[in-house]
């Protein structure tokens, strides 16, 4: 079993939704797939769709105008939630410290955070790929995680560009975080890999040691790029 996630950023509505939900309940298979759509088009949750966000915040309630906090998700049905996407990070100046805020509040809801680490392409050229996801990990989770939780690596030069590593580079990544989340008492937590999926490389990707399913931007908008993926592995 892989995790099959779509992140649908800031794109859809609710009739391309439900298009989508009716063409993925048609889909034969044993895989996890976890829609993260934007606030407003949660609460769909299906026994073969698990919902999920993209973004939480980092307070419990209150005068935080604009704010959706992690109550408020699971309320409205969501199972997980995105968090420290390197968007938030880039847009929006989320640092590890913040993600794990956010990540501390997901838990204690009952949300399953989708935790993201990667690096730059500035980061990359300067050599500090391995550092810049080691430290992600560290920084970003919570120290007291007795549940779920899901790292996504997702190397941000490569979102959206069409652009991915190589296998070689993506295993190297991964065998990382495997690593450092076994140091941090978190053996067995599923990683995903993220960036310029589609249904030509899903296979491979997922072939990869310590790839336990991907995350998917664009090519999750629309079924005939989604579904390829989710059947690409059993
Ligand atoms: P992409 O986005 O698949 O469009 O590269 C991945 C992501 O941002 O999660």
């Amino acid at each position: 079993m892989k995790f099959i996630a779509g992140n649908w950023k800031m794109n859809g509505s609710r009739s391309l939704l439900d298009d989508m939900v009716k063409d993925l309940e048609a889909v034969d298979t044993e895989n996890k797939i976890i829609l993260c759509v934007p606030f407003t088009m949660l609460g769909k949750t299906s026994d073969k769709i698990a919902f999920g966000a993209q973004d939480v915040s980092a307070q419990a309630k209150g005068a935080f105008t604009g704010e959706i906090s992690a109550g408020m998700l699971a309320d409205a049905n969501a199972k997980y939630v995105i968090i420290g996407h390197s968007e938030r990070r880039q847009y929006h100046g989320e640092t590890n410290n913040i993600v794990r805020n956010k990540a501390t509040q997901a838990l204690a809801n009952g949300l399953i955070p989708i935790i993201c680490v990667g690096e730059t392409m500035e980061e990359k050229q300067a050599g500090k790929t391995m550092a810049v996801i080691e430290s992600g990990v560290r920084e970003s989770v919570p120290s007291d995680v007795n549940t779920d939780i899901i790292i996504a690596y997702e190397p941000r030069w490569a979102i959206g560009a069409g652009l991915t590593p190589t296998d070689v580079e993506i295993a190297d990544a991964h065998a990382l975080i495997a690593k450092t989340l076994e140091d941090m008492g978190l053996a067995g937590t599923p990683v995903l890999y993220g960036a310029s999926v589609k249904g030509s490389n899903a296979a491979d990707i997922m072939s990869i040691p310590n790839v336990d399913g991907v995350l998917v931007g664009g090519a999750s908008l629309k079924s005939d790029d989604f579904i390829p993926i989710i059947t690409s592995v059993k």
